[in-house]
């Protein structure tokens, strides 16, 4: 472990709300002890997620709670090992000075210190534009089809999926398709119905923003939906509840839509919803379901580099425009930030 002080910057709020009007970009020495266990990783890009925002935001919590000293934002980032606590990195497959993402809290500052077991190394094919992209959006998505396949006898042939122009919607369609599961993918917008065959192969894919949408999957799938996926909530849970099976089961994993759902045919059909968070992934998880998470997040940057084109990076001084990029209609790619 050096002893050296590095200076850099963080992104940090101390009180939640309104992420444009809440988040500050601070100069710091970072000169803080690193801990047991623990990595100091110089961070070159991290990703704002849809959910970042909505963590700045209380959107699952107590506003009203205090942060005295702060809290910095940022789950997933890229970057470089520049220092180790003594014997972190004993047994693993990292070095100083090695390329590594991580899902780790407080990404979101030029120095993160996070746990040597949230790292994975980066194989120098895959850029760090790409790398910060991969990590959570895979596990959520093999969460999800995970958690909805378990002990689901007969497995189902179908999976109806909505919002699946997004990027982990995009990551479930691919491991459904590897699971040999076809899937029915629902997009709200023509152009993007359009262009969703021509990313990732399959047939069906329905457009929302009309009527009878409802009648097309019916028309794919007749009765015989027994598991959907769903990250938009509100509206969208309730025709789930419509579309599905009796006793047929819907993992949630996001609320894009903001808005509250019907649950009166859940309990009438015997339906079941899963909740799937990467926040609860560790417990959830054994470690060897989890290095093959890791592991499937660097295959699939390198072997779908297509998945994550489109993206828009912007530096800290941008701060604002990226986060109105990250909710802006007709966003075509994740928005990165720069440290
Ligand atoms: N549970 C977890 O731990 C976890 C982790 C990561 C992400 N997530 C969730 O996964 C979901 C997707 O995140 P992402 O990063 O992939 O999003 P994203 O790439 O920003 O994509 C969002 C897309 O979803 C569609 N959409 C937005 N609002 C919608 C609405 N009200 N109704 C229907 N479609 C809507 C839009 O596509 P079209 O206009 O083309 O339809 C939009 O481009 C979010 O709910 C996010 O919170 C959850």
């Amino acid at each position: 472990m050096d002893t050296q002080s590095r200076t850099g910057q963080r992104i940090i709020h101390y009180r939640y709300g309104d992420p444009n009007a809440v988040l500050k970009v601070e100069d710091v020495t970072f000169d803080q002890p690193i801990g047991t266990g623990e990595v100091l990783v110089r961070v070159t890009r991290s990703m704002i997620h849809p959910g970042d925002l909505q963590l700045i935001a209380a959107r699952y919590s107590d506003p009203a709670e205090p942060l005295p000293n702060g809290r910095i934002p940022g789950l997933e980032a890229a970057g470089v090992i520049e220092d180790a606590a003594s014997g972190a990195l004993e047994g693993t497959d990292l070095a100083l000075g090695m390329r590594v993402a991580f899902f780790a809290s407080g990404a979101w500052q030029s120095y993160a210190t996070v746990p040597a077991s949230s790292l994975v190394a980066l194989p120098d094919e895959l850029s760090d534009d790409v790398s910060t992209q991969v990590i959570i959006n895979t596990i959520i998505a093999r969460q999800v089809l995970r958690l909805g396949l378990r002990d689901m006898s007969p497995r189902p042939l179908r999976i109806l999926q909505s919002a699946t122009n997004s990027a982990v919607g995009k990551l479930i369609t691919n491991f459904a398709l590897q699971e040999g599961l076809e899937p029915i993918r629902l997009v709200r917008k023509p152009d993007n119905a359009a262009a969703l065959p021509g990313i990732l192969p399959g047939d069906h894919v329905i457009c929302t923003e009309g009527e009878g949408w409802q009648d097309e999957v019916r028309k794919v799938a007749g009765d015989d939906i027994t598991l959907a996926v769903d990250g938009v909530g509100g509206p969208m849970l309730t025709e789930f509840s419509r579309l599905l099976a009796t006793k047929g089961r819907v993992v949630s994993y996001g609320s894009l839509a903001e808005a509250p759902s019907d649950m009166a045919l859940y309990s009438f059909k015997g339906l079941t919803v899963i909740g799937a968070t990467i926040l609860t992934w560790q417990d959830d998880t054994t470690p060897e379901e989890r290095d093959e998470d890791m592991r499937a997040a660097v295959e699939v940057g390198l072997s779908q580099k297509g998945l994550f084109g489109g993206g828009h990076v912007f530096t800290l001084k941008e701060l604002d425009q990226a986060i109105t990029a990250v909710t802006a209609p007709g966003k075509t790619g994740n928005i990165i930030l720069t440290f």
